[in-house]
């Protein structure tokens, strides 16, 4: 078992001998802050003590009478209010990574019990362009999957694509009147975009324009074959599309259900919240009301409009029903844009009174807007939305002119292969380092610097681990581990905590997270490598380090491909 995970163990038997009735899922381990204090800390004691009106540092003494960590742990100390910090025993750290440089484990371990959670994400919309928005939720909602399953977790990853609704009215029309063939089979989203905002803007000065959009839309919802076939043909081409955009990110769905699955629950849901007095008439409307909860008190969640059509809320709930029953999972977690907050508190709001027995927790992981280096919201020159695929095109081909400048001598096809991994993945980085919820400015020329917290600084960083292998060859290591240099010690240590961080990017939906551990310990290898000698070093002490470096390497590319970031072996 992890050292982390032995003390954690140990603390909670030696709590619950304490405080028998205590919440043993409050107490937690984590790495301290600063490593002059030990390398574990677990601050729970604090607010058991409070909530009991307990003195914590006594709470503290108490629990140390009943803990025996004298295997792996020196003299557990509290500090301050009430903290419990932990040193490992340098034979507990040597022996758990002779463990980790034999295979049998990488710092982390999986989640027990492991838990069911669908994650709803990236979720574009038909006829129209993926744009930089939809990327921060496909490249966040990715990695969140991609750390849940490294934790041993079941996730089923859906696309809730926005395949119905009142635009399609507008589209059929000017699908009917001005497509333009030629435009179409060149570039379909662009073409149908151009469609849309044709209609859109004659309707503003022509009623009867927008009196034919709504006709051809209620043709569509009664099911009309030719209409039918049309948005057919639309939701085709877009998903060609969007399918280019997930091959180039290296990302797969197991489910792209989008609204119009949902479409035949629509109008029976409506009828048993009424039924249910879940929801009630409002000024013509049905709404859900929330008044148990005050930042909704006047905001109802709308589920049937005064024509009758239905609500982006309508649908969230038909999915909710669907995705539980068919997986009944434990949690369901959406990513969207923080502008889409109000909507998720109605559809849970409501979604609660219709179903009050629900175990299920549903997360909402928003998160803020990309802008451009003038502060403003990110736009081409010509002052448009920035398409996904230029943008990816772009990134590829600035990392090709730096990799060409590091590397002229390498072949072109190398070139571009190592260009690819580093321009997607610099992109992919800048997105996942922020803190989520605050907007950045997207920065080419910081994205792709090679020095600083960035995909390309990683990158290298591995390339030059993996370099010194290539250099040794074929030459066999022996297994064993002893860390002895401050620097070595430092690493060591921060290899350990490779599970800690995934934990806490599953547990806060935050792979800022991850990418700083990574970033750590891209420094404190460069910080070993450059006091330690390894090459040099006499036979025992260049294996034990060798295995150090073979382990960071190991860890470097675990933690990048869970950011969804692929590795070169050089640049
Ligand atoms: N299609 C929506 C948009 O582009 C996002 C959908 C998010 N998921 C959901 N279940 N509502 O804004």
């Amino acid at each position: 078992m992890l050292p982390d995970k032995q003390i954690l163990r140990r603390l909670q038997q030696a709590v619950s001998a304490v405080l028998p009735e205590a919440d043993l899922s409050m107490v937690m381990v984590r790495p301290c802050p600063d490593p002059k204090f030990g390398d574990y800390q677990s601050n729970a004691l604090i607010s058991l003590a409070k909530a009991r009106k307990m003195n914590p540092r006594q709470l503290a003494e108490n629990v140390l009478g009943k803990l025996d960590l004298s295997n792996i742990c020196e003299k557990v100390e509290i500090a301050g209010p009430g903290f419990l910090n932990f040193r490992l025993k340098p034979a507990a750290l040597a022996e758990t990574l002779t463990a980790a440089a034999r295979g049998e484990h990488l710092s982390f371990d999986q989640s027990s019990p492991p838990r069911t959670v669908v994650l709803d994400f990236s979720s574009p919309n038909v006829a129209k362009p993926m744009h930089v928005g939809h990327i921060r939720s496909t490249i966040l909602g990715d990695c969140l999957a991609r750390t849940l399953r490294l934790l041993g977790n079941k996730v089923i990853t859906d696309n809730h694509i926005g395949d119905w609704g009142t635009q399609f009215g507008k589209l059929i029309v000017g699908w009917k009147k001005h497509l333009n063939a030629g435009a179409l089979a060149a570039d379909p989203i662009s073409e149908m975009e151009r469609l849309y905002k044709l209609v859109n803007a004659a309707g503003e000065s022509d009623p009867r324009i927008l009196d034919e959009a709504r006709q051809e839309l209620v043709k569509l919802q009664s099911g009309d074959g030719e209409n039918l076939k049309i948005w057919r043909e639309m939701l085709a081409l877009s998903q060609k599309q969007f399918d280019e955009i997930y091959a180039r990110l290296g990302i797969k769905f197991d489910f792209s259900l989008g609204e119009s699955f949902y479409n035949d629950r629509l109008k029976s849901l409506v009828d048993e919240l009424v039924g249910k007095n879940v929801a009630r008439e409002s000024e013509g409307a049905i709404a859900v009301f929330l008044e148990d909860q005050p930042q909704l008190k006047d905001k109802p969640a709308l589920i049937r409009k005064s024509d009758g059509g239905f609500n982006y809320a309508t649908t969230d709930l038909a999915t909710l029903e669907h995705r539980l029953k068919t997986w009944h999972p434990d949690e369901i977690i959406y990513v969207t844009d923080g502008r889409q907050q109000l909507h998720f508190q109605q559809v849970f709001g409501a979604f609660k009174k219709w179903h009050a027995e629900s175990q299920t927790r549903l997360a909402h992981v928003w998160f803020g807007s990309i802008l451009g280096e003038d502060g403003k919201p990110f736009k081409t020159r010509a002052g448009e939305t920035v398409k996904l695929a230029d943008l990816l095109d772009e990134a590829e081909e600035r990392a090709f002119n730096i990799v060409s400048e590091k590397n002229p001598s390498l072949p072109e096809a190398e070139r571009r292969e190592i260009a690819r991994v580093v321009g997607i993945g610099a992109v992919k980085y800048a997105d996942l380092l922020p803190n989520r919820q605050s907007d950045y400015v997207f920065s080419w020329d910081k994205m792709l610097a090679l020095n600083g917290n960035t995909a390309p600084y990683l990158l290298y960083a591995y390339t030059r681990i993996r370099s010194i292998f290539r250099k040794l060859e074929a030459e066999r290591q022996k297994m064993e581990l002893n860390p002895a240099a401050p620097e070595e010690i430092s690493l060591a240590k921060h290899l350990l905590n490779f599970g800690l961080t995934l934990e806490a990017v599953a547990g806060e939906y935050r792979p800022n997270f991850l990418c700083n551990y990574l970033y750590d310990l891209a420094g404190k290898f460069t910080a070993f490598y450059e006091n330690c000698p390894v090459l040099k070093a006499d036979k025992a002490m260049r294996d034990s380090r060798l295995v150090l470096c073979d382990l960071t390497a190991r860890v470097l590319k675990k933690g990048l491909d869970t950011l969804g970031i692929e590795v070169v072996d050089q640049m």
